[in-house]
């Protein structure tokens, strides 16, 4: 049986983790995966976490399972966070999923077992593994223009165009926040035009959020997300904690879906019960847990959203940095992008060969599609980077 099996196509991003840890030169430096690093290049336990671990460590009596969905109060707090008083709770279900992907998956499946016609619209580009995913379950979906490659923005007459071809009852994803790749994303007043398309259209979105806090704050981040859950019937939304509190490798993520009446939720719940039976029963409770205990301890909170606030002011200097660089060296203001894009990530919009030269040259890692990973520089390798691009005619 074995022996029949074909080897999978690498993922992109995983593959450049290992190659970065395979390259010997002491100068490399890693802008691939999407994991902060602070200025000492240590990806840190964030405080509010080490001391919700310590809490449950000398607390906690029991391991026994929990509940298909999670602890219940892992779903209200992260409604919460996410969805703030938006929508009435007796209208969405949620459960606890492995991360952000597996919410991700989650939310695919139940649109494939309700919906199997449906095409999923997804941006170009997106996070490889949207599609990746969509491939593996073998369902239809189709990208919208979404990254304008001259301005480095939002291509938004693009995407409304293509949007507007979708058919009733066909899925929208859009990224909530901190867009994945390229760092560009719509505005307010973009986003209800783009409500107001969904609504016209008869069209489902779904939201993945995984990087609340990192853009422009955690209200202002969940902004989208909540114009959009008050405005449509319904909506699935993928979150994830891996980011915003640190704990990537805990696995913790939040699938919700919400029903435009509250009598269609409790069958909505059994079927996102049931897609965690069969995935892999109990979701990881660790991770959610610990969010939970910060979320619901106002100090634990509050010391939380400072760490997490730091953090994203760290990657917006040093966003203003490496633009400021840039303009220097080169003289131009072709770089000014990278100051207006927000989150972990932006697109510099080079070819692969650049990025391989970049690499093989300069010891500087960055995904082929040229996405770089802002989290991962610090005070002194954005000169480097700036320094690089440069040189390599970028
Ligand atoms: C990324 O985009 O780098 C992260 O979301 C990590 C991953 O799983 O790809």
């Amino acid at each position: 049986m074995l022996t029949k099996l074909k080897a999978q196509p690498a993922d992109k991003i995983l593959a450049l983790m290992a190659m970065y840890r395979e390259d010997p030169r002491p100068t490399k430096i890693d802008l691939g995966v999407g994991v902060y690093k602070n200025a000492e290049g240590v990806t840190p336990v964030m405080r509010a976490v080490k001391e919700a671990e310590r809490r449950l460590v000398e607390e906690q009596t029991t391991k026994a399972y929990v509940a298909l969905a999670g602890d219940p109060a892992y779903s209200d707090a992260m409604i919460g966070l996410v969805l703030g008083e938006t929508v009435a709770r007796d209208r969405i279900a949620a459960v606890a999923t492995p991360g952000g992907t597996g919410a991700v998956r989650q939310a695919f499946e139940l649109i494939k077992n309700t919906s199997p016609d449906a095409t999923v619209w997804v941006s170009n580009p997106t996070w490889p593994n949207h599609v990746s995913i969509l491939n593996y379950l073998g369902m239809n979906h189709t990208a919208y223009r979404y990254f304008d490659g001259e301005t480095r923005g939002v291509d938004f007459d693009g995407m409304m165009e293509d949007l507007s071809e979708a058919k009733a009852g066909d899925v929208v994803l859009l990224h909530g926040c901190c867009h994945n790749p390229t760092g560009a994303n719509l505005n307010l007043t973009q986003w209800q035009a783009v409500v107001d398309l969904l609504n016209e259209k008869g069209l489902v979105p779904m939201i993945d959020i995984a990087y609340q806090g990192f853009g422009d704050g955690l209200e202002e981040d969940a902004a989208a997300t909540r114009l959009v859950a008050s405005s449509v019937p319904e909506l699935l939304i993928a979150g994830s904690c891996s980011k915003n509190f640190g704990v990537y490798r805990e696995r913790t993520g939040i699938l919700m879906a919400i029903s435009e009446q509250a009598d269609n939720t409790a069958v909505t719940q059994g079927n996102l019960n049931h897609l965690n039976r069969q995935n892999y029963s109990f979701p990881p409770d660790h991770g959610a847990r610990v969010v939970t205990t910060i979320l619901t301890d106002d100090a634990l909170r509050a010391d939380w959203a400072a760490e997490l606030e730091e953090t994203r002011l760290g990657m917006l200097s040093l966003r203003e940095g490496l633009a400021s660089e840039l303009q220097r060296l080169s003289g131009s203001d072709r770089f000014g992008f990278l100051a207006q894009h927000r989150g972990m990530f932006s697109q510099l919009g080079t070819t692969p060969d650049m990025v391989e030269r970049l690499r093989a040259e300069h010891g500087i890692y960055m995904v082929s599609d040229s996405r770089l990973n802002i989290a991962g520089l610090n005070a002194h390798t954005v000169p480097i980077l700036a320094k690089a691009i440069v040189e390599t005619g970028i």
